[in-house]
């Protein structure tokens, strides 16, 4: 760990800015805060963290899933470590599709790392492409919007815990940052280390050296999702809210 926060920082003073590619893939400018390509109903609410609406959750908490034809099977094995995170964790089952109408086919041949919020019926896609997504913290984080799930850094209450450095966001990527306002909250506070938090240089023009997203707490280190590798306790005890288990 120490080696690596090293290697980071000489990268850093070195001033190379080269967005990675698991980086790239979850930032794609054309989806809403990068990798959110649809939210299931958008009904207006004051509350965070998952979606309202008990029709936009997964009937008993099982999510039927197939994987597409270009899914290769040491990809498919990356994908069900992610998947059995959820099962050591929570109530959520993703179970092999048996003829269910609405369940998620999991795709590597499309472009970057995508998910829609909650169940919108019928087949939807949950993209995790080939280059930069098969990492198992980028599979859980698409998974857990899959199932109802927004942003950490989106939250309401995400002032009182980072600061948005928006002199240095790419220009035209503000909006990325706007607040969610069709949340409702499911009894955790904010987290750092969510697996919904992004990193440090989140739509950053600068990537590597300057800061978009900033900690209040000078301690915090923020990083992405595809660094990690399991959820938090904290969004495994809101999944298990939310899906009343
Ligand atoms: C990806 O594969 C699916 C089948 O799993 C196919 O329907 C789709 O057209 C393919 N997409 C691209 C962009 O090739
Ligand atoms: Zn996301």
């Amino acid at each position: 760990m120490k080696l690596l926060l090293l290697a980071a920082l000489v990268a850093s003073v070195a001033g190379t800015p080269t967005i990675p590619q698991a980086a790239k893939a979850m930032y794609n400018p054309d989806l809403s805060e990068g990798d959110i390509k649809g939210i299931a109903g958008q009904e207006p609410g004051h509350e965070r963290a998952a979606i309202l609406g008990d029709q936009y959750l997964w009937s008993g908490g099982v999510v039927p899933y197939v994987f597409g034809s270009s899914v290769s099977s040491s990809e498919q094995s990356v994908i069900l470590d992610g998947m059995a995170d959820f099962h050591a964790k929570t109530c959520v089952r993703f179970q092999h599709r048996s003829g269910e109408a609405d369940y998620i086919e999991i795709v590597t041949n499309d472009s970057g790392c995508w998910s829609y919020v909650g169940t919108i019926g019928g087949q939807q896609r949950v993209s995790l492409d080939t280059y930069g997504c098969i990492y198992i913290g980028t599979v859980i984080h698409e998974l857990m919007h899959a199932i109802g799930f927004y942003h950490e850094h989106t939250r309401n209450d995400r002032d009182d815990y980072v600061v948005i450095d928006f002199s240095h966001v790419i220009s035209g990527m503000e909006s990325n940052f706007n607040k969610d306002t069709y949340w409702r909250y499911v009894g955790e506070d904010y987290n750092y280390a969510s697996i919904m938090h992004y990193g440090t240089y989140a739509f950053s023009d600068n990537w590597g050296i300057d800061a978009t997203i900033v900690p209040t707490d000078p301690n915090v280190i923020l990083t992405e999702a595809y660094d990690k590798y399991e959820m938090a306790q904290s969004d495994a005890n809101e999944i298990n809210t939310l899906y009343s288990c």
